[in-house]
């Protein structure tokens, strides 16, 4: 399996307008003359940095991203951010179903179907996070969960869409913890979204991708390259320092090459 590789960076809510700035640019000073064929990387910033991050990438093969979105083109419903005015702001991706907003926004299986379709209409590539809590992994219950999340997003996908299908398998245990899944069972849970995207859309299992996330560093991250059945990371904490986060691309581009 080689599909072009992904690798996502997920600012949460960190640094300011001009830290957001500051460091696309450098990024920029240090990728000249460096360039990174068949890697895709996303800058995920916040929302209020994103526009600003964006100008700066316009004419670099660096993505942007977008943490989350909500469902609708325009409306009464404040506070809310369309993917239609992402889009417009210069994003290309959005990260949709992170356990963050699923745990701390109540975000359930149906909203997180309805913002990946959003994303979709809008032409954003959804990056649709799924992954297990501690307590259902020790009940057995990983595969019913990852299987239950990635059907109800596959159910509603539109038919005629032709915008890339990217999960990203983060167990919910190992996202800021430090503890990292084992590259192998991250390949397994790889194996099972594919299955679940087949059994719902057979004609898309092909262009299915999917990324693991979860306390990636320059130091882990080799042995996820080393499996097959990932296509890049999804990666927070290491990615808010530039120097590391090009480590880490790398690392990827040097165990896959
Ligand atoms: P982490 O976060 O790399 O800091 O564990 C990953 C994520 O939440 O996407």
């Amino acid at each position: 399996m080689n599909q072009p590789t992904l690798m996502v960076a997920n600012w949460k809510m960190h640094k300011t307008v001009d830290q957001s700035r500051a460091y696309v640019r450098e990024l920029l000073r240090r990728r000249q003359g460096e360039t990174i064929p068949s890697i895709t990387e996303v800058i995920c910033p916040t929302v209020v940095a994103l526009w600003g991050v964006a100008r700066i990438l316009a004419e670099s093969e660096v993505a942007v991203g977008a943490q989350n979105v909500d469902v609708g083109r325009e409306g009464a419903h404040t506070g809310a951010v369309s993917p239609y005015l992402l889009h417009e702001a210069g994003a290309h991706y959005a990260i949709v179903g992170h356990s963050e907003r699923r745990q701390l926004y109540g975000e359930d299986d149906e909203l997180v179907a309805a913002k990946a379709v959003e994303c979709v209409n809008a032409q954003l590539i959804p990056v649709v996070c799924v992954g297990e809590s501690r307590e259902e992994r020790e009940a057995g219950a990983t595969d019913g969960v990852i299987a239950r999340q990635v059907s109800a997003v596959m159910s509603v996908w539109p038919d005629g869409a032709s915008a890339d299908v990217v999960f990203a398998y983060e167990p919910i245990w190992a996202i800021g913890t430090g503890l990292v899944a084992d590259a192998a069972e991250a390949g397994r849970v790889a194996r099972l979204i594919r299955d679940t995207v087949h059994a719902s859309q057979p004609q898309r299992q092909d262009s299915v991708r999917v990324l693991y996330g979860g306390s990636v560093t320059r130091e882990n991250i080799a042995q996820f390259a080393q499996e097959s059945l990932l296509s890049g990371a999804l990666v927070g904490g290491a990615s808010l320092d530039v120097g590391h986060w090009m480590d880490l691309i790398r690392v990827w581009k040097e165990v896959r090459s």
